[in-house]
């Protein structure tokens, strides 16, 4: 890789090898309802097994604050590792102090260690240095491979670097390698597909994207705020008042770059916010007083028309409300377009983003784009240019 050490340069017969993954996957009724996260985790850890290493995976799970909570632990999450892996997982119910030191002690050359969440400490997102210590005092050498966290300035991800000899993870090196190889330097023209419910939290995206993209195709709630800024009647479809001044002025910018937005010209109209209710399909202008929960199907045609002028393809965000059928078709229908212009070798396409590849997974599209990534936070932050602590850490 070049500017990292990977798993390739670090010795790992007999080490007692830290590999901080994300194992923060969605859990539904108390099952993992989305294993991508545990399975894309594993080749790193199948590797350095079969190599000899004394392998500990450490993780956060959720946002527990500082506090033990039964319904955050890691424990089921072990399972799920050892179907992927396919070796037994031995479970330490401390991510530090003496319950994890002597399982670390106990671990044999060739065996997998997972530890209790780690953000059941606040000296996690503190990135304390103390804590990080403790971490450390548990491995030999500690690998990154949860690229998908690596925007947290954390213990585990940051202050461990400062204290143990370190090397990226497979995945870590999937993610970083596809990053840059499809977006370092796009094959032009490139479009970005930017959904999801609010303008606020992508802001810097918007602005960092309209420097560099082609084509905007936007979806989602946030859709309706432009709609609005616009001078359309949005009914009661949700939009940020607040943000009215800030969507036009985006609008403008893009003019002045030459970079073409695509609003909704037509969406999936209701009553209620609710799985299977009653719907139609109507223009933008034509909105009245329902909501709009989805695009329609002459927008989806539009899109992907233009895409199909597109060599590369961004997509962060689902188009609609897509957890509650029927909102998804949206979502989909232009997700199996970018698809179905990928496999004809017209165009490479990435995304990220949690609700984005459940989306993509539901509708069975998983291996259908050049390079899905496992993370939402860090791969938004990626993309606005951003540096990430924890890949800084990890350089050379
Ligand atoms: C994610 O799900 O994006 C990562 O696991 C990071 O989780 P966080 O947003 O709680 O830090």
């Amino acid at each position: 890789m070049g500017k990292f050490l990977t798993i390739d340069d670090i010795e790992a017969s007999d080490k007692r090898v830290i590999v901080r993954a994300d194992l923060n996957v969605p859990i539904q009724g108390g099952k993992i309802s989305d294993m991508t996260r545990i399975r894309r985790a594993s080749q790193t850890v199948i590797e350095l097994l079969d190599r000899g290493a004394k392998v500990i995976v450490m993780s956060h799970f959720g946002r527990p604050k500082g506090k033990f909570d039964p319904s955050l632990s890691l424990a089921p999450i072990a399972d799920g590792l050892s179907i992927t892996t396919g070796r037994d997982v031995k479970f330490a119910v401390d991510c530090i102090g003496a319950e994890a030191e002597n399982a670390v002690e106990k671990l044999q050359e060739g065996e997998l260690l997972l530890l209790e969440n780690l953000r059941f400490y606040e000296g996690e997102t503190a990135n304390d240095p103390e804590f990080a210590a403790k971490l450390a005092n548990l491995g030999d050498v500690y690998v990154n491979d949860a690229f998908s966290c690596s925007h947290r300035e954390h213990a585990s991800v940051a202050g461990i670097t400062k204290i143990l000899p370190h090397a990226a993870g497979r995945l870590m090196q999937e993610e970083l390698e596809n990053l840059e190889n499809i977006l370092g330097n796009p094959e032009k023209p490139l479009a970005a597909i930017i959904g999801g419910s609010k303008i606020s939290t992508k802001l810097s995206l918007l602005d960092n994207l309209l420097d560099k993209v082609d084509l905007m195709v936007i979806g989602g709630g946030m859709a309706n705020t432009f709609l609005k800024a616009q001078g359309h009647n949005i009914g009661k479809s949700i939009y940020e008042d607040d943000l009215l001044d800030t969507a036009r002025a985006i609008l403008a910018r893009a003019q002045e770059k030459n970079c073409e937005i695509l609003l909704p010209v037509d969406g999936v109209v209701t009553q209620e916010f609710k799985a299977y209710a009653e719907s139609s399909i109507v223009g933008v202008v034509n909105i009245g007083d329902g909501m709009m929960l989805d695009i329609g199907p002459k927008t989806v045609s539009l899109a992907q028309e233009k895409l199909g002028n597109m060599k590369t393809i961004v997509w962060n965000g689902p188009l609609g409300a897509f957890e509650m059928p029927p909102f998804e078709s949206g979502t989909v229908s232009l997700a199996r377009a970018v698809a179905g212009l990928t496999s004809a070798g017209q165009v490479k396409s990435i995304a990220g983003g949690g609700d984005t590849v459940s989306a993509f997974s539901k509708a069975g599209l998983t291996k259908s784009f050049t390079y899905l990534s496992t993370a939402g936070g860090a791969f938004l932050e990626w993309l606005e240019g951003k540096e990430l602590p924890g890949v800084a850490c990890l350089r050379k």
